[in-house]
């Protein structure tokens, strides 16, 4: 092997490294995180891009961009019952995400992130 084709082997390897850790960091599955969100009704009261009871997803992404806790704050939002306020002024206890098998961690992970991602 020449020293030419090393430098290029060593760069192909580099790059399909950065490849590999970049994908796995951005590793959202969003249809299981959809069909998770439809199975709890959640798109009842927030669309991706449309405000309905609750904000639309965009939104929460937006308000939480650049947030190192964002993660921990929704999973705390979505598995608490923590209270809501809705545009009319009341206020109800959140909606409490339901995974099967029960608290399924991975899932509720999962699906914050895509509500992050939006
Ligand atoms: C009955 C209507 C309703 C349902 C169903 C509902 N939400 Fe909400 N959600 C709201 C309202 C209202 C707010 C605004 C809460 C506030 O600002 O006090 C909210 C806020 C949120 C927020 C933003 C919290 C924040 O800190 O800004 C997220 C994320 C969220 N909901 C996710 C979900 C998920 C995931 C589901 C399904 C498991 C879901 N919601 C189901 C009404 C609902």
């Amino acid at each position: 092997m020449n020293s030419t084709s090393r430098i290029t082997l060593a760069g192909i390897l580099t790059g399909a490294a950065l490849v590999l850790a970049s994908t796995s960091a951005l590793a959202v599955d969003a249809d299981a995180a959809k069909a998770l969100a439809r199975q709890n009704n959640c798109l009842k009261c927030h669309g991706i891009d449309k405000d309905k009871d609750g904000p639309a997803y965009s939104k929460v992404a937006a308000k939480y961009k650049g947030k190192a806790d964002a993660e921990e704050k929704l999973i705390h939002h979505v598995t608490s019952g923590e209270k809501a306020k809705f545009p009319d002024g009341h206020e109800e206890e959140h909606k409490i995400v339901k995974t099967s098998p029960p608290n399924d961690m991975a899932q509720i992970k999962n699906l914050v992130q895509w509500v992050l991602s939006q």
